[in-house]
């Protein structure tokens, strides 16, 4: 069941959208070479809870973190570690979800550590994140979710990527996650059409392989490309309005 949003609770949602986006610009300058994970998620947890914030991804289904941080074959749901260490070339997502009175917003980039990377890898971030603009050029009453999913695997699909299936963006609002599920392949049927007041995040994950995924059977949510290639990400809570969308996490 989708829950269409009245104008009280599209405030709300765009207070969360807005200090989510907040929080992406405020890591973003600490995202370099020789920086852990663990510090990056500690510095975005602080900043939560000092505007009085909460960090949606901890301990929710158990996950131990207050961001996700997902390095190069990690496709998403990767647990920052003291362990791990940015260094040159690599590319990070960063997904932060903060709850702002009681409500969602979920946003994350792929940052290329150090500023290069390989070609190909640059050209891949580069592609995902047009992938997700691309679909969200298709948000509009009337429209259907299956128009997304297919406007997205479009530009993707000749480019020789493989689109994640297994995660899919999702309705957001007083939960993480609810209906309608957003898929960013090929749907070759109908999905919910698309009406003012639903809110839900587009989220393409785009391997520079197969669009097979593995999930740590260690730790039970990093979740990794199948042949170890990379993968990007990009992701913005959207709401559907009377003409379009307004990109709520937009920064
Ligand atoms: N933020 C992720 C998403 O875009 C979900 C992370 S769930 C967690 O849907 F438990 F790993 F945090
Ligand atoms: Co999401
Ligand atoms: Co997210």
């Amino acid at each position: 069941m989708i829950f269409v949003k009245n104008k009280t609770e599209i405030e709300k949602m765009r207070k969360a959208g807005k200090f989510a986006a907040e929080l992406l610009l405020y890591i973003e300058p600490f995202v370099k070479p020789g920086v852990s994970t663990q510090e990056l998620n500690d510095l975005c947890h602080e900043y939560t809870i000092k505007h009085g914030a909460k960090s949606a991804p901890l301990n929710y289904k158990g996950f131990p973190k207050a961001i996700c941080t997902s390095i190069n074959d990690v496709v998403c749901h990767g647990i920052p570690s003291k362990n791990e260490i940015l260094k040159e070339g690599d590319i990070i997502n960063i997904d932060v979800t903060p709850i702002v009175d009681g409500y969602h917003g979920d946003t994350s980039k792929t940052f290329i550590v150090g500023g290069k990377t390989k070609p190909e890898i640059q050209q891949l971030v580069q592609d995902t994140e047009k992938a997700m603009w691309i679909g969200i050029e298709q948000v509009k009453p009337g429209n259907r979710v299956n128009d997304i999913s297919n406007a997205i695997d479009d530009f993707l699909t000749p480019k020789g990527y493989g689109i994640v299936r297994d995660l899919m963006g999702h309705g957001i609002g007083r939960n993480f996650h609810e209906d309608p599920q957003i898929p960013h392949f090929r749907q070759n049927k109908l999905l919910a059409k698309l009406e003012p007041g639903m809110t839900f995040t587009i989220e393409p994950m785009v391997n520079l392989g197969t669009y097979e995924v593995v999930v740590s059977k260690k730790d039970k949510w990093t979740v990794r490309t199948k042949d170890g290639k990379w993968s990007a990400q990009f992701e913005h809570t959207i709401l559907v309005t009377d003409k379009g969308y307004e990109v709520l996490t937009l920064r």
